[in-house]
This record gives C-alpha cells, structure tokens and sequence, in this order.
C-alpha cells in the first residue's frame, strides 16, 4: 500500500498530520527524525515523506537532523515549520530568531503550484513559529508570503521538494487538509486506499502471519480496545484465542452481564469470566487513599490475571489493545509529554507470553469505526471512557459492597435520564460521585443526615482538558429528584462545576 512517512521533530501538533492523511485515505505513519536511510527504504510502499515542525531551533547545537542521504533519495519532501526551516538550513539558506513571532491567524498570499490547488489566494493558515527563513539558497524558491514574510512556503526547483511555514494538519488552516491532500496525490502520486476494509484485512493478516497454530490470551474489560481487539482476533484466529474477563465487581450496573452477552452469547467467543469481586473488596477493606486504591486494584488485577492465565496450559501469545497513540506517545524520542496509558500495563512484565498488539497502527476513532465494522454495538464502541480502577474511584472512602450498591443505583438513575432526555450524544462523560461526608436532610418531616452524591459531566474532546457540561436545569432537578427519592441513604444531590484545570474529571 502506497504511504507516507511523516519524521517526528518534536511537534505537539505532529500525530494530526498522521491523522489528517489517514483521513484523506492516506496511510501514514510516523518515524523518529533520525531514522537511517536504510530503515525508511524499507518501508513499504513508500511515497513521500513529510518532515514535521519541533520546538527546537535548526541553528542551535542540539537541533535535531535528518539522515542527508534522505534527501538524495527518490522521495518528494515537504517540511512544515521545522521541517522547512531544516529544508532550508541543510540546503545553505540562513535561518534566524524571527523579528516578528507569530502564534495564531494569518492571511497569506500563495502562488498558483500544484501544491495549493484548489485553495484561494489569500487563505487563511496558522502559524505557530519563533524562527523564521531569512534567505534561501539558490536551490529553492518562495511560493507564499504576506506582508511581514516572503518565505512562508518554499518549493525545490528542481526536486520535488515543498516546506510550508504554517501548519496545514492544524483545523484554522482553512486549507490545510487539501494542502496535504495535494502533497499526497499531486506531489507523492500516492493512491488514497486507506479504507476500514483494508485495515481489518492488514491487522488480521498480520495477526494470523505471527500467531500460525499458536494460542493468544487477552484481557477483555468491556472497553473499547480490548473489545475491537477480541473482535479482531476472533475473526482471524478464532477458538485459538482465550478471552480472560477480570470481573472485580467495580463495573458500572450490568455491564458485566452485557460483555458476556455480546461476546459469548451473540459472536461465541471463548470468554472466561472470573467473578473476583470478594477478594478486591477484601483487598480494598479499610482503604480510603485514592492513590492506594489504584495501585491495589492495579495489582491485584495482574495476579489475578496471571494465576489464571497460567493454568490454561498452551497459551503463547497476550494480546494487548494498545493503540498507535500510546506507541507514539511512550515511544518516541522527542515527545514532550509521555505518559503510561495502559490500564493492565503490569501484565507484560507478569507473563512468560510474546506481546501481540493488533491495534497499534490504529487511532481511537479508526478503532471505533473498526469496532462497528467488526459488528460490535454501537453503545459499546461510542460508550464515554471508564477509568481501570473502575467505580472504586468514584467513591470517596472506604470501598464497601453497599456503598457500591449505592453508587451503582445513582449512575443508573443519570444515565438512564440523560438517556431519556436525548443528551447522550451531547456531553463527553457523565457519571456520579459518593462523597465521604454527610449531610443533614428532612424527609417526611423527619431530620435525616445521610450520604451526598455528586454529579459530574463534562464536555471534551481528548479528556486532557475539560469544562463542566451546562446541563439544563430541569434535567438537573429531575436526576436530583429521582436520585433522593430512590436511593436510600442518600439525601443531597450537588452539581460538580469545576473544569480541567484546575479540576481533574474523575474526583480521585
Ligand atoms: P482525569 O480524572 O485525569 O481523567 O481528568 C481524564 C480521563 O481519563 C479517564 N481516567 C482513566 N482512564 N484508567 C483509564 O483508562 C484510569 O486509571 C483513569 N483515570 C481517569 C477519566 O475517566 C477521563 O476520561
């Protein structure tokens, strides 16, 4: 299949161009910037190569480079911010602090090239640059400006080499998506064959390819990964795999009941359920640091896992629903901000297995439409994220089977009326909340003084930042109503309206 290697620099922006080629059909993938020539001939199909921007200045000492030799291969270029200023750099132009930094809108007037076809002149982009391109050597000319800059794109006159000051993968610049759509088709002659179909058949080809007659365990949460990958392994390897179904009891209200259904009953997988819930509470007895809670339920979930997952006798392989954006994110050289997704991240460590990860060239959003594609209901593919620790850390305190009962009575109660009053499209994530703390209430003229949920829904897009979701008042008064008069024990309702930052969205 015909594709492009996007070089990471650094750029915060750089898995949306990876993105906005797969878009396009396009498929994209993304290398570190100090890949060997050797490496990246090896990739097949191999089309054209964008050079991403970076934090870094080309003139400093530490600037990350690119092998040369790249640029005397058969590829067509283009570099976006950075990247062009390392075009220019390498090629003898002069790169200098700008005298001007832009961050933001900018209107620019564009050449007519088959790199803008089909955009206007002048468009808006966004810029986001401390540097700028001073002068060009002889081997490149300019193709875009405004009033401040006459160096905003650049093209190689005789190579088909392109940088662009701005950044096309960023949604304000109004162009930006044709701009690499051009870059991929006009430039690279790439064929945009990137559908859903053919990342079902590469990920199952591949899976058969490494697993043969082997035999694959994984977890199955009744998230989206785990699900898509089931489904996914499933179909390529059939009754070769094991699905290990951890089933602490901090699920919400039937959702266990619901994973078995989907995937023993309706698909028949091989699905183990391990009713485990006594010994987390057990574990958890007594236990009111969130902190603590984690990592006991982290633990515990991989001794669990592993006890059983031993004595199914010819397991080779664990499978992992890990997604390209956890690769790139822990993987790579350059990235600013690395975190360690993975819900069950003890579990490779724990098993003597080889790791298979079927979704790991994958965005969340390719997951989910593989997931419908795969025959998996819609509300399980599209469900809001729920945190590994489950319920437990949305219970302030000790984790106690009737405080569970608790909780579990008023999320339904939410979900149900967020349902009912067709919001379930409309706010990111919605849940509630068990305070630690009592209040005094009157009931049938009685003084009560019993236990206080909070609701909290937020709207997002990435969960990284978040504001409270501005829920109609009656809707609020019918959750906070319905709530108080049916789960006993609870006698006050209150309405969380911290955003991300300074809050976080879970409560612990
Ligand atoms: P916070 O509370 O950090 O949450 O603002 C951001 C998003 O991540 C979810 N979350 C988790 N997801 N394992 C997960 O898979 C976890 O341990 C975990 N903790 C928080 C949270 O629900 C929100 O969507």
């Amino acid at each position: 299949m015909d594709t492009i290697v996007v070089l990471d620099f650094g750029s915060q922006y750089n898995q949306l161009i990876v993105r906005r080629l797969r878009e396009q059909a396009f498929y994209a993938l993304m290398m570190p910037h100090d890949v060997s020539y050797e490496t990246l001939s090896q990739v097949e199909g191999l089309k054209g190569i964008v050079l991403s921007g970076g934090p870094k200045s080309v003139y400093h000492e530490d600037a990350y480079t690119l092998d040369d030799k790249i640029l005397e291969g058969p590829w067509p270029v283009l570099g976006i911010c950075y990247g062009m200023q390392l075009m220019v750099h390498m090629s003898g132009g002069e790169v200098q602090a700008a005298p001007r930094q832009e961050f933001g809108e900018a209107l620019i007037e564009v050449k007519p090239d088959p790199l803008f076809e089909g955009t206007p002149t002048p468009q808006k982009v966004w810029m986001s640059h401390g540097d700028a391109v001073v002068r060009l050597s002889q081997d490149y000319t300019a193709l875009a400006a405004h009033e401040h800059m006459a160096t905003l794109a650049i093209k190689h006159r005789s190579k088909p080499f392109y940088g662009v000051q701005f950044h096309p993968e960023v949604k304000h610049s109004d162009y930006g998506r044709q701009i690499l759509d051009n870059f991929a088709r006009n430039i690279c002659q790439a064929t945009p064959s990137w559908t859903t179909s053919h990342a079902i058949e590469t990920a199952i080809g591949h899976v058969q390819e490494t697993v043969k007659d082997g035999h694959v365990v994984l977890g199955l949460s009744g998230g989206v990964d785990s699900s898509v990958a089931a489904m996914l392994l499933h179909r390529a390897i059939g009754k070769q795999l094991t699905c290990l179904f951890v089933d602490h009891g901090l699920l919400r209200e039937g959702e266990g009941d619901q994973v078995m259904k989907t995937f023993e009953g309706k698909y028949g997988l091989n699905v183990k359920r391990l009713d485990v819930k006594d010994r987390f509470l057990k574990a958890l007895k007594g236990v009111k640091e969130p902190e603590a809670k984690r990592k006991i339920i982290g633990g515990l979930f991989v001794e669990v896992f592993k006890e059983t997952a031993l004595t199914l006798g010819d397991v080779d392989f664990l499978a992992q629903g890990t997604l390209y954006t956890d690769i790139i994110e822990s993987g790579t050289k350059t990235a600013q901000t690395i975190k360690s997704h993975h819900n069950v991240g003890g579990l490779p460590e724990a098993l003597p297995f080889k790791l298979i990860e079927p979704l790991n060239t994958l965005f969340k959003d390719e997951v989910r439409t593989l997931g419908v594609a795969l025959g998996l209901p819609h509300e399980m593919v599209y469900r809001q994220p729920f945190p590994g620790p489950g319920l437990a850390i949305r219970l302030m305190g000790e984790v106690t089977d009737s405080r569970l009962e608790t909780l579990k009575k008023a999320d339904t109660i939410l979900r149900d009326i967020i349902a009912q009053e067709g919001l379930s499209d409309d706010v990111w994530q919605y849940f509630t909340v068990l305070l630690d703390t009592k209040s005094v209430g009157v009931q049938g003229d009685q003084r009560v003084y019993d236990e206080v949920m909070a609701i909290r829904a937020v709207e997002s897009s990435d969960g990284m930042t978040a504001d409270f979701a501005r829920l109609p008042w009656e809707v609020l008064a019918k959750i906070s109503r319905t709530i108080t008069n049916d789960v006993r024990g609870v006698s006050r309702v209150v309405y969380d309206i911290t955003s991300k930052p300074p809050g976080t969205i879970e409560w612990e």
